[in-house]
């Protein structure tokens, strides 16, 4: 989604701000644009397409000077063309950048229209630079007049601001969608992420809901939604500079992909003993586990799917209900909540709009708490739930998400095992999950093993259209997630169902050209599953069969197989997840496309 830098710096700000639009390019955009403020007043390039774009228009006519604003924009309101994209300007006084969508925004244009303010894009954006420069007409300091603008917006949004004339400071603010101050030596910077500004410092201020931060060379002011003076902490980015870079890999997805082992391990660390797992992950108040009787999750995307896996396991280990809900639908109906349920929010980028928006609503209802799973300690999910289990997955770059996902699926076990220990699960039992959540790590990195076998099976994807997976119990939501990345990278047409309900509708669409890809689990439902194969291959359907060869399955007419390692049932649907993401990213490559940032996706959904 749309993503914000703004810089203000005794140096010239231009290759600084282009550089974080650069590292803001992952999170997805179809335009990008930059404002310099000089002596001579306010310049701007826009461009469609990558930053390279914007890049090539600076080598051309390059624009000098120690602030500006810069922005990559992905369209909500307005085509993707130079004249939608971002900074918008009030005449030539005030360039402005936003992240969000501004939703009255229709009647404040009618209004500025009729002041006799021209609009020159499509966008909900320029009504904010407009009624900004309206409100400087009674009060010409730029910091009050953005104050009394943003009483008039309703939505979510940040936004920077710069002023002609004034180049010893700019504005921005935030109100539901993320900003970071990032702090430096004489210069001072804000941020969509800290990942944008990691290349001039580490030390990064969160800004809170509806705060407004005037932001100079010295320092920088940050005044709450009252206008009152606050001190906010600072906070020292931690992770490994590295985790931004492709490294050996020419995807960040595979990167991504090829380190799960490894985030796994980091997302274990400390959460399990030798037999039991830790209850103090969840923080000093983990009182909660004992009185928990009813679990509502609520996500979206791959998250949510990571929440459909966790409904199997906390019914199954801890005999509690469970219901598991994509937010978008949740903050939009009437919810009955039981007495004392836990309600837990997954989210990679703890960023996501209606997530954000669920839990808001949630905190309302008389919940037990609030738990967040989540990959961002410093995300508005995390600051704003009442407990958090972090993932500890490192920054993931590639949109379709995997070792996210994966770190999830890990984290949810620990969460479910916590909560089935109270809930009368056997000393014995609970020693055999810890222990089987213990070689996870090898596991995974032996499924990344076949990753030479399913190159070669993706190749055979290179025509089709459409793909069906399926699955059965913990293996649909993965089926789900599969075809999800299928999708999501490659563009091809991928559905997923419970394998059971295969002769109620999809086995229609089996034929030569439908590829079947069926995740085989070793347990009491393979008889079952076997069965619904065959019903496949009898309409000569093409099956892709991942398993462990103790199924019994292997190559022969019709099923192209691809070894799974055999693992305790607990396991498989994370260590089924790892083939299904090789296979998304092998038959993207082949196919050629944008694999890290696939067209019209985003990484951070930060508007509904
Ligand atoms: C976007 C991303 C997905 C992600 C979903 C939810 O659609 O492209 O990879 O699963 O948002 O994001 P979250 O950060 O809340 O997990």
């Amino acid at each position: 989604m749309c993503g914000i830098v703004g810089a203000i710096a005794r140096r010239n700000v231009s290759k600084i701000l282009i550089e974080g639009l650069s590292r803001l390019e992952y999170r997805g955009y179809d335009s990008s644009g930059v404002a310099i403020n000089n002596e001579e007043g306010v310049y701007s390039h826009r461009a469609v397409g990558k930053v390279q774009a914007l890049k090539d228009k600076f080598e051309v006519q390059p624009l000098d000077g120690k602030m500006g604003i810069a922005h990559t924009r992905w369209a909500t309101h307005g085509k993707p063309t130079e004249a939608n994209a971002h900074p918008h300007f009030s005449g030539d006084d005030l360039a402005l950048v936003h992240n969000g969508i501004i939703e009255n925004h229709e009647p404040l244009r009618r209004e500025l229209k009729d002041k006799g303010y021209e609009f020159k894009s499509e966008t909900d954006t320029e009504v904010i630079v407009h009624l900004i420069h309206d409100a400087m007409k009674t009060q010409p300091d730029l910091l009050k007049a953005v104050q009394v603008t943003l009483t008039k917006l309703h939505g979510a949004f940040a936004i920077g601001v710069v002023q002609k004339d004034d180049n010893d400071r700019f504005i921005a603010a935030r109100k539901g969608s993320p900003l970071v101050v990032g702090v430096g030596i004489e210069e001072n910077f804000v941020a969509s992420d800290q990942l944008a500004l990691l290349h001039v410092t580490d030390q990064f201020i969160f800004l809170e809901e509806g705060d407004v931060v005037e932001v100079s060379r010295d320092g920088v002011s940050i005044y709450d939604a009252k206008g009152d003076l606050q001190e906010r902490p600072i906070s020292v980015f931690n992770h490994n500079i590295d985790a931004t870079d492709k490294g050996e890999f020419r995807h960040y997805m595979m990167k991504e992909i090829y380190e799960q082992p490894k985030v796994i391990s980091a997302c274990l660390e400390g959460r399990i003993s030798e037999s039991k797992v830790l209850t103090s992950c969840f923080g000093a108040d983990s009182a909660f586990l004992k009185e928990v009787e009813n679990v509502h999750i609520v996500a979206c995307g791959t998250s949510y799917h990571a929440g459909m896996v966790a409904k199997y396991w906390i019914e199954d280990l801890a005999g509690i209900p469970c219901s598991v809900e994509v937010a978008s639908e949740y903050r939009y109906r009437k919810v009955a909540v039981p007495k004392k349920t836990l309600f837990l929010t997954l989210s990679q980028s703890g960023e996501t709009a209606d997530t954000l928006a669920a839990l808001r609503m949630a905190k309302e209802l008389g919940y037990l708490t609030t738990l967040a799973i989540c990959n961002v300690p410093s995300s508005t999910l995390v600051r704003e739930s009442a407990l958090t289990l972090l993932t500890n997955a490192g920054p993931e770059i590639g949109v379709a998400s995997t070792k996210a996902f994966t770190t999830q699926l890990t984290a949810l076990l620990i969460t479910s095992v916590a909560i089935a220990v109270e809930n009368g699960l056997s000393a014995e039992k609970e020693k055999a999950l810890v222990q089987a959540l213990r070689s996870l790590p090898a596991h995974v990195n032996d499924a990344l093993l076949q990753d030479a076998h399913i190159k070669e099976v993706a190749d055979r994807f290179a025509n089709k259209h459409n793909a069906l997976f399926l699955g059965r119990g913990t293996m649909y939501p993965i089926a789900l997630e599969g075809s999800l990345k299928l999708k999501e990278i490659s563009y091809i047409h991928a559905e997923a169902y419970p394998a059971g309900e295969l002769k109620h509708g999809p086995l229609a669409l089996v034929d030569e050209d439908m590829p079947i890809i069926a995740l085989v689990p070793h347990n009491d439902m393979l008889d079952k599953l076997k069965s619904n194969l065959q019903e496949v291959a009898a309409r000569g359907g093409e099956l892709y069969v991942f398993a462990d060869k103790d199924t019994d399955l292997n190559n022969e007419e019709n099923i192209i197989f691809t070894e799974v390692p055999k693992v305790d049932s607990i396991l498989e649907p994370i260590v089924h997840t790892i083939p299904l993401q090789l296979l998304s990213y092998h038959v993207a490559v082949v196919k050629g496309t944008d694999v890290d940032q696939p067209r019209n996706l985003a990484k951070s959904v930060t508007v509904e």
